[in-house]
């Protein structure tokens, strides 16, 4: 491989130009082995974020995070295979219902997945509250959990899948350098293609509690990612998601699994179901399934099945209570009227600041922290009425969790809010 010099290569994005392919191939190479210093990669990443990458660099950027790591190949298994990835938002609980869920129509569903960090919840984190549930699995147990068991498997990425993301990623978090366009694409994408799924549908939030606070730079962001998995092989689509208020009615570890267990049970909050189900149907047209009636599926305890498998097989127990917090704390209604709006980002901070989410990768999470929503908008309340239910561990959490919920919930006298749909838009 041609040798290259860091500085020249900042300089040159610095100064607004385009990578060529090898100096794109030497600089992910080069950090992955440590040849290419941290702060180098800070700025070089900080040059990213201003000056941005065209699409030839993108493509190029994202084939060598693949190739910096090892990549895992489901062609054994004999079934399809489908994944779902999300940008992250609050109360996004949506893979714990649609794995199994998929699952139950003949195609595997790999979803290899992450820990939270920030404001937006960690999958890993809310199955970790499930009594005995194990998230390390290793290949050969991923295999036969996909081919012979339940069909469906929600574990942690091993580290040898785009080793130059796990890197780069950690580092973007700290340099404020995480909402670029480029950076994220190629990031979930090298992940998502080194994994090995041979159809998979992106959930692209927008709104307070999403990276993408606006419908054009979702679109550009989708639009990025859906042609980055095709010119990989992978029949890609992504959906575009409202992100301004939080996804159902329970936000948390525990709380969420408690939330996903009642959509599986054929009930839940009618915004999750229609992401779950929707989500399903794309995955399963791109998969080969048409016309999958997937909400009967979830009527008639198909999906509840699938999903005591899940757990089961990774050696959790689904009967198991799951854990509470040991302080609570009602928020209420000041005024009556309608509930018009509710601040996503407000809500999931308050509810990281519980205990739900971590600060740093090493912190430990609270199982039972987080919250509940009594009251979400276009809903009537009355003064006094509780809006919200706090849940805690630790008692002096509670104050710097109201204060990121101060004015997070507007309430207007004889108001309506318009009914929204989740799903606003689909790239493809
Ligand atoms: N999730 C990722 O995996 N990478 C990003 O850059 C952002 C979200």
């Amino acid at each position: 491989m041609a040798l290259f010099d860091a500085v020249d290569i900042i300089r040159v994005k610095r100064d607004g130009g385009a990578l060529t392919p090898d100096q794109i191939d030497w600089t992910i190479d080069a950090y992955t082995k440590g040849v290419i210093k941290d702060e180098q990669m800070a700025a070089l990443a900080m040059a990213i974020f201003l000056r941005g990458m065209d699409r030839g660099e993108i493509a190029r950027w994202t084939d060598a995070m693949i190739r910096s790591g090892a990549r895992m190949d489901f062609s054994g298994i004999g079934k399809p295979t489908a994944d779902k990835h999300s940008t992250g938002g609050v109360g996004d609980k949506i893979t714990l219902p649609l794995a199994p869920l998929v699952a139950c129509f003949g195609v595997a569903v790999p979803q290899l997945s992450g820990r939270g960090l920030g404001h937006t919840g960690g999958t890993l984190d809310k199955l970790e509250a499930i009594p005995g549930w194990r998230a390390q699995l290793s290949n050969d147990e991923i295999m036969a959990q996909l081919g012979s068991g339940c069909g469906a498997v929600i574990c942690a990425a091993g580290s040898g899948l785009a080793p130059a993301d796990k890197r780069l990623y950690a580092l973007r978090d700290i340099t404020s350098t995480v909402e670029s366009i480029a950076l994220i694409a190629s990031s979930i994408m090298s992940k998502k293609i080194a994994e090995g799924t041979g159809a998979l549908v992106l959930d692209v939030k927008v709104g307070s509690g999403a990276f993408m606070k606006d419908l054009d730079a979702a679109r550009e962001l989708a639009r990025t990612m859906v042609d980055l998995g095709r010119d990989a092989g992978v029949a890609t689509r992504a959906l575009l998601t409202d992100m301004s208020v939080p996804l159902g009615r329970k936000i948390g570890n525990a709380l969420e699994v408690e939330e996903s267990i009642e959509v599986l049970a054929g009930g839940g909050p009618s915004d999750v179901v229609e992401l779950t189900c929707e989500l399903a149907r794309n995955m399963l047209d791109l998969a080969g399934v048409h016309d999958a009636d997937v909400e009967a599926a979830l009527a008639d305890g198909r999906a509840m099945d699938r999903w005591r498998a899940m757990i089961g097989e990774q050696g959790g127990d689904p009967d198991a209570p799951l854990p509470r917090a040991t302080h609570t704390h009602q928020l209420l209604a000041e005024a009556g009227g309608t509930v018009v709006g509710m601040d996503a980002l407000s809500v999931g901070v308050a509810s990281w600041r519980l205990g739900a989410g971590r600060a740093v990768k090493e912190d430990p999470v609270q199982a039972g922290a987080g919250i509940e929503i009594h009251a979400k908008p276009g809903e009537a309340v009355v003064a006094g009425q509780p809006l919200l239910t706090l849940h805690t561990d630790d008692e002096w959490r509670i104050e710097r969790a109201l204060q990121s919920l101060s004015g997070a919930i507007e309430i207007a006298d004889g108001g309506s809010a318009e009914p929204r749909s989740v799903v606003l838009e689909t790239v493809s």
